[in-house]
């Protein structure tokens, strides 16, 4: 799997192999996709990670397809439940941390470049869906339960500690930093903490 240890899109899916028992049989090919490697456009033409080469060579993307795809191996509890509310709870989750991650990852590479007006209005515009998503989750937290929903929230809030610390978040939001500080003691959460 073509990977940045620092991408929270790249987290959730480690995250997912390690919680159904399926990370040693993940080889982790640390990568740049900036610079457009020609061993990641063989695969991903959008040049994007993670982005997993199977065995048979089929190479899958985004991080969604292949967390779905890792609930196809093995005998483990599969990350996307099957049927009912609680599997659009968790696709419902999935996609708010997805969110989260779509506007922060962006904000955080524009952030480092001289200031331009026409930027600052799109770089607000991401902090301001953020903070909404955050104040979604603190009405309604994620679930104990260790799916794809609670992974991809727990993944972009680790994201923005990451990225954002001058960003406080907890302090008006003391449900959802409860719930993330003990979700964060999962193993599989724990064991996939970026560091600098
Ligand atoms: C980061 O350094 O924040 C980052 C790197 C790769 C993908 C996403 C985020």
């Amino acid at each position: 799997m073509f990977h940045s240890p620092a991408s929270p899109y790249a987290r959730k899916v480690r995250t997912c192999a390690i919680a159904r028992g399926l990370d040693s049989r993940i080889e982790l090919v640390p990568c740049n996709p900036n610079d457009s490697p020609a061993d990641l456009l063989a695969g991903n033409p959008l040049s994007k990670i993670p982005t997993l080469v199977t065995d048979d060579g089929v190479a899958l993307f985004d991080s969604p397809v292949i967390c779905e795809y890792l609930d196809s191996l093995g005998d483990a509890l599969p990350m996307f439940p099957e049927h009912g509310a609680a599997r659009w709870r968790a696709l419902k989750l999935q996609a708010m941390g997805d969110g989260i991650m779509d506007a922060s990852v962006p904000r955080r590479g524009e952030l480092a470049k001289p200031k331009e007006a026409g930027r600052d209005a799109l770089i607000a515009r991401w902090r301001a869906a953020v903070e909404r998503a955050l104040d979604a989750l603190e009405a309604e937290v994620p679930h104990k339960a260790v799916d794809i929903g609670s992974i991809s929230v727990a993944c972009a809030l680790g994201y923005l500690d990451f990225r954002f610390p001058q960003e406080p978040w907890r302090e008006t939001r003391p449900k959802l930093a409860a719930w993330f500080a003990a979700f964060g003691e999962e193993p599989a959460v724990a064991a996939t903490v970026p560091h600098g």
